[in-house]
C-alpha cells in the first residue's frame, strides 16, 4: 500500500500517534508558554540562547548519576551554563525537528570538554530526542533546535561550536555579579534590577525565567546575524523580588 491510499482515518492516527510524541517532548524542555511547529517549512525569525542557573536546576537533583554536572561537588558549574540555542518565530511560537539527522556525539569529539563545562546535563534523566527516541541533553538539543537553526548554523559540529561562541562573548554572570547580584541563599533581588544591569551591559532586555521565586532562566535573543535584539515580551514567570540560589552540593553519590 503506498502512503496516496491511506485512509483518512488511518492518516488522522498517524498524525494524532506524531503530535503525541513531540507534545512530550515539549515537556521535557519545560516550554509550555508557546506552541510548537514540528517539522516547519518555513524558516525561523530569531535566536534565544537559553541559559539556565545551576543553583536553581540542581535543587531538583534527588540522587546523583555521572552524567548530572550538579553532582560534581566542587566543581558543579557556578556560573550561568547552556541550555540551548533555540530558533524561534516571532508570534510566539517555534519549529522543532526540522531535519532527520540523528545526533553523533563523533562530531563533537573536539568540543566535549567544553561542553562538558559550559553545556553540561543539569540532570539524570535522558531526554527525549526526535527520531532516535531518548537520547543525551545534546542529542535532543541538536535533534530538536539544533536542525532548524541549520539554515544559520549549519551541521551539528556548527550549531555547538557556534552556541558555545555566542555563550562566550556575553558572559551574564560577570555581568550580574559587576552590579552586585552574588549567588546567595538568604538575598532577595529586585528583578528588575537584573534586567536593568543586562540591559545596560548589553543595550538589550533579556527574558527571565523562575521557578518557586529563583531565577532559574536568563534567555538572551539575536537576530539571525547573531545581533543582539531583544526577547519577545511575554509576561515573566518571576515575581517582583528574585533569588539567585548558590550552588550546594546535591544528592548521594550513586555510582
Ligand atoms: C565569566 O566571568 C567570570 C568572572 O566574572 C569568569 O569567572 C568566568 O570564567 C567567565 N565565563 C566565561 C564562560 O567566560
Amino acid at each position: 500500500m503506498t502512503p496516496l491510499s491511506l485512509s483518512p482515518v488511518r492518516l488522522l492516527v498517524v498524525v494524532l500517534a506524531i503530535t503525541a510524541s513531540f507534545c512530550k517532548i515539549e515537556e521535557a524542555d519545560g516550554r509550555r508558554d508557546g506552541r510548537v511547529v514540528i517539522g516547519a517549512q518555513r524558516e525561523f525569525d530569531y535566536f534565544n540562547l537559553a541559559l539556565q542557573w545551576p543553583g536553581t536546576v540542581c535543587r531538583r537533583t534527588r540522587y546523583c548519576c555521572s552524567s548530572n554536572a550538579c553532582c560534581r561537588g566542587s566543581n558543579s558549574p557556578t556560573e550561568f551554563t547552556i541550555h540551548g540555542l533555540w530558533p524561534d518565530y516571532n508570534d510566539g511560537t517555534w519549529p522543532a525537528c526540522c531535519k532527520r539527522s540523528n545526533f553523533d556525539e563523533k562530531e563533537i569529539s573536539t568540543l566535549l570538554g567544553a561542553l562538558e563545562k559550559y553545556w553540561p546535563s543539569l540532570s539524570c534523566g535522558s531526554s527525549s530526542t526526535c527520531y532516535s527516541g531518548k537520547g543525551s541533553f545534546w542529542a535532543h538539543e541538536w535533534e530538536k533546535h539544533g536542525t532548524c537553526s541549520s539554515p544559520v548554523t549549519g551541521d551539528e559540529y556548527s550549531y555547538f561550536l557556534t552556541t558555545l561562541n555566542v555563550y562566550f562573548k556575553y558572559n551574564v554572570t560577570k555581568v550580574l555579579n559587576e552590579a552586585g547580584y552574588f549567588p546567595s541563599n538568604t538575598e532577595k533581588y529586585p528583578r528588575g534590577g537584573i534586567v536593568s544591569a543586562i540591559q545596560n551591559a548589553f543595550h538589550t532586555t533579556p527574558k527571565l525565567v523562575c521557578s518557586k521565586g529563583a531565577v532559574e532562566e536568563l534567555h538572551l535573543c539575536f537576530y539571525k546575524d547573531f545581533k543582539l535584539r531583544d526577547c519577545a515580551a511575554s509576561k515573566s514567570s518571576c515575581p517582583k523580588y528574585v533569588s539567585l540560589p548558590a550552588y550546594s552540593s546535591r544528592g548521594r553519590a550513586s555510582w
